[in-house]
């Protein structure tokens, strides 16, 4: 009775690593993670208690949360052209991996079919079961803190989110929150997920104002 299973399971384990082995190859000359950047950490939503005027707080906490969201963990996933980026310098994805029409590679090269389910520790290689890039129209590289702030707001290029689910978003998304578990050695976004979350519901509950574009 086991044996079918155990031949299953040794399918399985074998297909699982042979991927990461390719990827491996690929790695020992594609791999530059770019110049270190400054770790920080996420001041708490607390720290503006202070402000009295709401509309002030709203955008000193948006500045805040900026730390994270104009962080390349995240900008190298929403990217104003057709690759993704890489690393801390955000350069162009090797391999020439394209975003193709689905956002989820092109025929030839499928994100999944080098990215896995979880990082891949051995090869250093990010993975989440839902690993594709943000639509042409999330793009956040080369725009301002202000413009993201005021296109994330927007149903027409935030995938016709109300504020509440973009918070929800923020605070919530298992692939947002790779962000703070990058795995290799990528620089992890700063704070945790749940202060995130916290700046970006007290932004919305003071009105959720941007910086000038
Ligand atoms: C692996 C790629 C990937 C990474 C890394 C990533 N995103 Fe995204 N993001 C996506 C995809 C795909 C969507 C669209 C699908 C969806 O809404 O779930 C999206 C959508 C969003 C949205 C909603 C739409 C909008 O307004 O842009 C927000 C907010 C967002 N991401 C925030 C973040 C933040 C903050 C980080 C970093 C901590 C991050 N993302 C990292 C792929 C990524
Ligand atoms: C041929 C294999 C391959 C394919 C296909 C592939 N990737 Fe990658 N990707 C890699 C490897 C290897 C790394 C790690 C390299 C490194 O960190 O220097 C990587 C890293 C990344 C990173 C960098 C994370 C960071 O913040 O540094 C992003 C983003 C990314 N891939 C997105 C994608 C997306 C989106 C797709 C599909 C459109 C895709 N990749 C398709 C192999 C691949």
């Amino acid at each position: 009775m086991g044996y079918p299973h155990m031949r299953m399971g040794l399918i399985a384990m074998i297909s699982a690593l042979a991927c990461p082995l390719l990827v491996g190859l690929f790695i020992v000359s594609a791999s530059h993670a770019g110049a270190p950047i400054e770790a920080r950490t996420l001041k708490p939503a607390a720290a503006f208690n202070s402000i009295s005027d709401p509309a002030e707080k709203s955008v000193a906490l948006f500045r805040e949360a900026g730390a994270v969201i104009q962080h390349p963990r995240c900008i190298n996933c929403h990217p104003a052209g057709n690759r993704p980026l890489q690393g801390n310098d955000m350069h162009p994805h090797a391999q020439l991996v394209v975003r193709g029409e689905d956002n989820l590679g092109s025929t030839a090269m499928r994100c999944m079919t080098c990215h896995r389910d979880k990082n891949f520790e051995p090869a250093g290689v990010s993975g989440h079961p839902l690993w594709h890039l943000a639509p042409i129209e999330m793009a956040w590289e080369g725009k301002s803190l202000g413009e993201i702030c005021e296109q994330i707001k927007d149903p027409k290029r935030n995938g016709g989110k109300t504020l509440e689910q973009i918070v929800t978003h923020m605070a919530e998304d298992t692939l947002v929150g790779w962000g703070w578990n990058p795995g290799g050695n990528r620089t992890p976004v700063p704070g945790t997920q749940a202060a995130f979350g916290e700046l970006m519901k007290a932004w919305a509950a003071t009105g959720a104002v941007c910086p000038p574009a």
